[in-house]
């Protein structure tokens, strides 16, 4: 117990505490049987219940509630007005050997405003996203988007909290915009004025090569347009230029609990350099961000090197293959590095119109 933190008046921190950390903000209150190893941070405004051990290498912001039996391993990071209730279990060796010790310890970071309900489990390297809700007893296997409720083991999206903290029960849905609107594109919900500029595209002999083979009768892409604006499922977009000008396609389809995925990605020749990376991080971004799905999915056709190899330096997994074509999945977490990675090409925030 370190009595230059237990004698400042501002702060409360009990006998029985055992504190080495000299960082603890100002009116932060420690009770009973606390450890607390140096080179701990806490912010000001705290409370750190009876039986709490916070690891050197833990960061906890201002206004956190940490209720009593919860452990914060090296690697935590919690940010302002979190709430983690009792006996939460945090994690942060993956694959764990008695004496054996990971090159590197994974950061656990719990957004602002974030609850994790008592007795939850959370795997190393997880993200909960800000206001996020964490259901009592869930066990978190993959990074929670900002709002989203999840429950259960593994613990999936049930719903998202509004900014009032009013709930809504239900998982992600894909829908149309209008426009969304990036750094140099736009994208554009299809219609069937657009029939002869996806014909195009996509009977063109070297686009063609890695797609379904597509009728090149303009009646019939023209019905399947008007089919498509009928439809509330999928989303079909026209990427152009921020002058208008069409460049090419990218669709979302095939919701599948919280992973959306997408496809139909064809970029006219001559299109500039940067519109692949700047549409593939729109997509996300719509569908992340806007949407509130958590993960991607979709298929690469074997030959289509170029773009399976862009998919994979995004940071894309492959998880199987067919005769054709790789599948490959991507998560939020993985989403938002190469997003934080290649941000030059974004606005701070896509500008979406229903
Ligand atoms: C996740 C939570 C916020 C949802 O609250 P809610 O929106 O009021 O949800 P409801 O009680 O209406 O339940 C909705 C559905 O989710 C299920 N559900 C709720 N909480 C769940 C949980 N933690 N795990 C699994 N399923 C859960 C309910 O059974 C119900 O399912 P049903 O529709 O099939 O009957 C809440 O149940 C919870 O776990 N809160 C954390 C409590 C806690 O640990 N506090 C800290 C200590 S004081």
């Amino acid at each position: 117990m370190s009595d230059a933190v237990t004698n400042q008046l501002d702060r409360f921190v009990h006998p029985l505490a055992d504190v080495a950390t000299k960082i603890i903000g100002k009116d932060t209150r420690v009770w009973q049987f606390v450890v607390i190893l140096d080179g701990a941070k806490i912010g000001s405004e705290c409370n750190v219940c009876a039986h709490v051990l916070i690891e050197g290498d833990v960061i906890l912001g201002d206004r956190v509630t940490v209720k009593s039996g919860v452990q914060l391993p090296n690697g935590v990071r919690v940010e302002n007005d979190v709430f983690i209730g009792p006996n939460v279990t945090f994690t942060n060796d993956k694959f764990p050997r008695s004496k054996q010790y990971p090159d590197k310890i994974p950061q656990t970071i719990l957004r602002s405003g974030a609850s994790i309900g008592g007795g939850a489990i959370i795997l190393p390297g997880i993200i909960i996203g800000e206001a996020a809700m964490v259901g009592a007893g869930a066990v978190v296997t993959r990074s929670v988007p900002d709002r989203a409720i999840v429950v259960g083991n593994p613990a999936r999206i049930v719903g998202y909290v509004g900014m009032n903290d009013e709930r809504s029960i239900g998982l992600p849905k894909i829908s149309k915009a209008r426009k969304v609107q990036g750094k140099t594109l736009m994208f554009r919900d299809a219609n069937e004025n657009d029939a002869a500029f996806i014909l195009k595209l996509r009977t063109d002999s070297q686009k063609s090569r890695y797609l379904s083979s597509t009728d090149a009768d303009l009646e019939k892409q023209k019905a399947w347009l008007n089919h498509y604006a009928e439809q509330n499922d999928q989303a079909y977009f026209i990427i152009e230029t921020l002058a208008g000008e069409p460049i090419g396609t990218v669709r979302l389809y095939d919701a599948q609990a919280d992973s959306f995925c997408w496809g139909s990605w064809i970029m006219k020749e001559g299109a500039p350099q940067t519109a692949a990376i700047e549409s593939a991080l729109m997509v996300y971004a719509y569908a992340i961000d806007h949407l509130k799905f958590m993960a991607a999915h979709f298929d690469v056709r074997k030959g289509n090197e170029s773009v399976w190899r862009f998919h994979e330096r995004f940071g894309a997994q492959k998880v199987n293959s067919t005769e054709l074509d790789y599948l490959y999945t991507i998560d939020f977490n993985t989403i938002k590095e190469a997003h934080k990675k290649y941000r030059k090409f974004l606005p701070e925030t896509i500008l979406v119109l229903e």
